[in-house]
């Protein structure tokens, strides 16, 4: 059985972060969230996985490598361009050949991994299995419906769902998918889409099987549900100081990676700081991580997730934020009183 990660995409919803890096690649408690997908496919004895990239190949590429820290054999494979999900497969057929596969979106994050999942494919041998979970909003997901245990039907985003199981991002699939990729068109928005693809497959009276989840799961395609990720995580670890606190208060969960130094603060978990981290006389709140690099210095923030090398200097007060690599935010004495900004295309900045 081999693995096939999406990491290409276009990532509208998370710009302008995606203007100039991986949206996989953005951390949750500082750990990108691709590597989360790759640690589970190897935890379900999965050793050859194909990563399909778009615009973003090099970064991947230099933060994954060849695999072998996960314990995988990876080869890349180039999408020219997000033309879908089911256009993602067709061009991974000289990768996958007849095997087997699971398919794992690159920017889902489930928190009890997938080997319940595939270990269920193993055994019924069905010809796909999809990956289910009861939501609130099925009006906003792709939406499964159900037959005497078997998937009959499937809807993008319907306006009357016949039910409650929204598709989580993983799917298997033997090689009969590929007949279907091959014979779907392309939809009103120009993607070949999966669920067309799976749609094809219960037309053709293959066996399509459900696994419903129960536990969290979070597609971070969008800011909000990026911070999600990060306080269901953070939530998880367990207090390590590897760093230097001087005249500080640690409270709760609190992660301090190598090298990293805490002056006269508070810092109130779950959080966690990066490697080679300055806080000074700052206030850093529960769910917050620090990626490495970065200094925050009379400032006080909470509830966000602040990239590598960046500067927080003089700042009241930062919530529910994601803050980019190389950033800098800070206040200045300067006349006239005025906001100086230098912001990238696409992005989003509240004043109190
Ligand atoms: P999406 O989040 O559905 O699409 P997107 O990344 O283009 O984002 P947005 O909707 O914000 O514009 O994609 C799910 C995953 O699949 C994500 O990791 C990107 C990847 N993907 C590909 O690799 N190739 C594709 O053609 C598409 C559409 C997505």
């Amino acid at each position: 059985m081999k693995g096939l990660v999406l990491s290409g995409g276009k990532g509208t919803r998370l710009r302008p972060i995606t203007h100039t890096s991986a949206k996989q690649l953005v951390p949750v408690a500082n750990k990108p969230i691709l590597f989360y997908g790759l640690e589970a496919i190897a935890k379900s004895d999965i050793k050859e996985v194909g990563i399909v990239v778009g615009d973003t190949k090099n970064e991947i590429k230099s933060a994954v490598g060849d695999g072998s820290k996960f314990g995988l054999k990876i080869t890349y494979i180039e999408q020219e361009a997000p033309l879908g999900l089911a256009h993602a497969v067709k061009i991974s057929q000289d990768f996958l050949k007849d095997d087997d596969f699971v398919m794992y979106l690159g920017d889902n994050l489930i928190k009890d991994g997938i080997k319940t999942f595939v270990d269920k494919f193993r055994e019924k041998k069905p010809n796909s299995q999809i990956l289910l979970a009861k939501v609130p909003n099925p009006q906003q997901f792709g939406v499964a419906e159900l037959k005497d245990g078997k998937v009959i039907n499937l809807v993008e985003k319907p306006k009357q769902p016949k039910s409650d199981l929204a598709l989580v991002g993983v799917y298997m699939f033997d090689k009969n998918i590929f007949e279907a990729v091959n014979n779907i068109k392309p939809s009103l928005r120009g993607e070949l889409e999966i669920t067309d693809a799976i749609q094809y497959l219960v037309n053709k009276k293959y066996n399509v099987l459900p696994h419903v989840i129960t536990g969290w799961w979070k597609d971070t395609g969008k800011l909000e549900d990026m911070l999600e990720a990060n306080r269901i995580i953070l939530d998880t670890l367990e207090a390590e100081n590897l760093g230097k606190v001087e005249n500080s208060s640690m409270e709760g969960k609190v992660v301090l990676q190598k090298n990293s130094e805490i002056k006269n603060s508070t810092i109130r978990g779950p959080v966690i700081i990066g490697e080679n981290c300055k806080i000074v006389n700052s206030y850093i709140g529960p769910f917050t991580s620090v990626y490495f690099n970065t200094i925050v210095e009379n400032s006080e923030i909470e509830h966000s997730i602040v990239l590598e090398n960046s500067k927080i200097k003089d700042v009241k007060r930062i919530e529910d934020s994601l803050i980019g690599q190389n950033v800098e935010i800070l206040r200045s004495e300067k006349k006239p009183h005025a906001y100086r900004i230098m912001v990238g295309d696409s992005s989003r900045i509240e004043i109190a």
